[in-house]
């Protein structure tokens, strides 16, 4: 199937729940998941068998749903979003979109609230879809300009972490201009990061690009600068989880170093963003919340077993202690450009104020 036609999440054919890839057994295992009920859903959320900003937005909203059926009073609207929304503290758009379902479902008398709230979240997975397409052909602009500078070889593309289809309900946000630029002939090269702890970039980037047939070369997280100093990335690329009113921006733990390799090196460094990450009631990146998550994800492993078992090793002596922030903040002054669905805008106040009431469904 082409990127664009890749989904991660779909509703139940009864419309009782979601259905979403189990991505803790990517690459080596695609297995799907039925969320039935709104506990199923946080807590999908919280252990990342879904991740990626738009998408756990997205599931969030349908989880609110499911929550309706069983309570639609105000008082059950309010716990299950809060529940919903503590999930993860980082990406906003899981508020963005429980906050969405709320305002919509809020007026309405509780026999209703059930089905508008479902409506709503299908309306907020679709619109992704189209929002990730237009950042795409926005971005594939950026891709041409940068590849004609550099006539007679592929344009070399450095991402982070995944903001793929996997972590939206399509396309991707870095990714949806280089699903583009390949689809119309580009040639093009991505460097993975493979994105430790976690590993987004060696287990789900890797996987979308070798899916799509998109060359790619995984690198370790280390490798980014050294390439930057060799000629070997035209531009970086990333997604992210907020974006403060001032544009600073935060995404996935190593994002910082690379913007400041890249701006050693006079890489450009362009930030894929749906306005749905805008968090324009955030002044600046230093107040986001950034999840720290559990030591073992440092100190041990995942991967494929010969006998084809997924297991989890050690890697660091056992007892070793071990702090795992999982995200960072890339000051705007290190940010070439937002790739948004309206366009290309500088990481600034001035240019995010602008847009600060274009952000879909918004007046629902
Ligand atoms: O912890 P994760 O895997 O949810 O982090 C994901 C990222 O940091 C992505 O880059 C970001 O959410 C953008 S996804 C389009």
């Amino acid at each position: 199937m082409a990127p664009g036609g890749e989904r991660p999440l779909r509703e139940l054919a009864e419309r009782d729940g979601i259905e979403i890839i189990d991505q803790r057994a990517l690459p080596h295992r695609l297995t799907w998941g039925a969320l039935r009920d709104a506990e199923a859903v946080a807590d999908a959320i919280a252990q990342m068998w879904l991740r990626g900003a738009p998408l756990i937005g997205a599931a969030a909203a349908y989880g609110l749903a499911l929550a309706l059926r069983r309570d639609a009073g105000d008082a059950g609207l309010a716990l299950a979003a809060a529940r919903l929304a503590a999930t993860r503290p980082t990406a906003v758009n899981l508020a963005w979109a429980l906050g969405r379902v709320r305002r919509r479902v809020q007026p309405l008398p509780p026999a209703e609230r059930a089905a508008a709230a479902w409506a709503e979240a299908g309306r907020i997975a679709e619109e992704d879809v189209a929002t990730n397409g237009a950042i795409g052909e926005h971005g594939l602009v950026l891709l041409r300009e940068i590849a004609a500078r550099r006539p007679g070889r592929p344009l070399r593309v450095l991402t982070h972490c995944n903001a793929g289809w996997l972590a939206t309900v399509g396309w991707g946000t870095a990714t949806a201009p280089i699903y583009k630029a390949h689809a119309a002939g580009l040639p093009i090269e991505v460097w993975v990061d493979e994105t430790r702890p976690r590993n987004q970039g060696a287990s789900l980037t890797a996987w979308e690009l070798a899916r799509a047939g998109v060359p790619h070369r995984l690198v370790a997280d280390n490798a980014g600068g050294h390439l930057m100093q060799r000629g070997e990335v035209d531009l970086v690329i990333v997604g992210c989880d907020r974006v403060a009113a001032n544009g600073d921006v935060c995404n996935k733990i190593g994002t910082y170093l690379k913007a400041l390799a890249a701006r050693d090196n006079g890489v450009p460094f362009y930030v894929a963003m749906p306005l749905s990450t805008f968090d324009p009631g955030l002044p600046g990146g230093d107040a986001t919340p950034i999840e720290e998550r559990s030591a073992r994800e440092v100190t041990h492993i995942a991967g494929l077993a010969e006998d084809g078992r997924i297991v989890e090793v050690a890697l660091a002596p056992e007892g070793t202690d071990a702090a795992n922030p999982a995200f960072d903040v890339t000051p705007a002054r290190l940010v070439s450009g937002l790739v948004t669905e309206r366009g290309v805008f500088a990481a600034n106040a001035q240019a995010l104020g602008a847009l600060a009431g274009a952000r879909t469904g918004e007046a629902t």
